[in-house]
């Protein structure tokens, strides 16, 4: 196999959680006897600094001609001041839109050894394995905003179509895991949820009979995220509901470094990122967790390449890795050694067969 991966490491831990990645993959290709060619490209606030814009036209050329693309993380203090014109995070909402890259999977898997890096008992952690489908390229994030002396206002649309593919996408999804999609909303109070609601249930009526609709307010569903986690399946929502619902979800895995993404669209090109942050806090120190974007290195294997026993086989490498013990410092508990990133890397690493 031969492909073409552009690597966007951004800002913050981004680019050591990407070194992470590419070793990961690196490593893959060898044993596997893969061509995989890598292009590294500006993105957020380094892209910023660099050139003004914080999606230059160079990446989005790079990302244009590749296979795959890989993203660390972007955003930072530096590029927080609430006057500047541009800001890393538009960069990223940009390449979302212009790769099409409506579906955002995220995974939550949790490891049976992470039960006390979570604050939830670990009765409660039993038996979860979730997925979240986030819609990624409308709603709430990209209508139109304005700003004047004394208000603002950040406009919500959502087209029929924008729902229909994505909640497709997750019923399919859905189709080959537990048959379960659970559809969460702000029926009671919003317009594009009760437009949501109605084409959810009638996709789900339409083309979907074998698997069972649930319905949540997104007030309760964050409630029984925590009261019982284990009872979801597929879970499918509306952009921002999907960012706020997914850090919580994390903490049921222990830390926002272990969840990884995926994001997708029509063609295969996929946009692939860990959940987290740009971490600035302990940007540079070498401590960040690199499991996130290692399993988002599996999925981009998995769903742009098509290399289903190689995702896999990271996937083993890391489970085994936590199962022998190996932690870096936001999972470990009282007593557990901490690894930095590239010593976390090297224990996944060694477990790859
Ligand atoms: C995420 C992040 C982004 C989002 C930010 C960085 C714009 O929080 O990927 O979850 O809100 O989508
Ligand atoms: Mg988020």
């Amino acid at each position: 196999m031969e492909a073409v991966i552009t690597l966007l490491p951004g800002d913050g831990i981004g680019p050591e959680v990407t070194a992470a990645a590419r070793k990961v993959l690196e490593t893959v290709a060898i044993r596997s006897g893969h061509t995989l060619t890598f292009h590294e490209a500006l993105i957020g606030g380094a892209a910023i600094d660099a050139t003004g814009d914080p999606l230059p036209a160079a990446t989005l050329a790079h990302c244009g001609n590749s296979d795959a693309v890989f993203l660390g993380a972007v955003g930072g203090p530096k590029w927080s001041d609430p006057n500047a014109p541009v800001r890393p995070e538009q960069g990223l909402l940009k390449l979302r839109s212009e790769l099409g890259v409506f579906a955002n999977l995220r995974p939550v898997r949790v490891y049976k050894q992470l039960a006390d890096a979570s604050p939830l008992k670990a009765d409660r952690l039993q038996g979860v394995d979730l997925l979240v489908v986030r819609e990624l390229t409308g709603g709430i994030y990209f209508g139109d905003k304005t700003r004047d002396a004394d208000s603002a206002s950040d406009l919500c649309v959502y087209h029929t179509y924008e729902i229909e593919r994505v909640v497709r996408f997750a019923a399919g999804l859905a189709r080959d895991r537990k048959r379960r999609l659970c559809s969460v909303d702000k029926a009671n109070v919003l317009e594009t949820s009760r437009l949501w609601r109605d084409v959810t249930n009638r996709v789900l009526s339409e083309e979907f009979a074998d698997v069972e609709l649930e319905t949540l307010l997104v007030d309760a569903a964050a409630m029984h995220l925590l009261s019982r986690p284990s009872s979801f399946d597929v879970m499918v929502t509306e952009n921002m509901f999907g960012d706020i619902l997914t850090d919580e979800a994390s903490m049921l895995a222990g830390s926002m470094g272990m969840l990884p993404s995926a994001s997708l669209g029509e063609t295969a090109c996929g946009l692939y990122e860990p959940i987290h942050g740009s971490a600035p806090d302990i940007a540079g120190k070498g401590m960040a967790n690199p499991c996130g974007a290692i399993a988002s290195a599996a999925l981009l294997l998995r769903h742009s390449l098509g290399l289903e026993a190689d995702a896999s086989d990271i996937e083993a490498a890391i489970a085994a890795a936590i199962a022998a013990g190996a932690r870096t410092a936001d999972i470990a508990t009282s007593g557990d050694q901490c690894l930095s990133t590239t010593a976390m890397t090297d224990a996944i690493i060694s477990r790859l067969g």
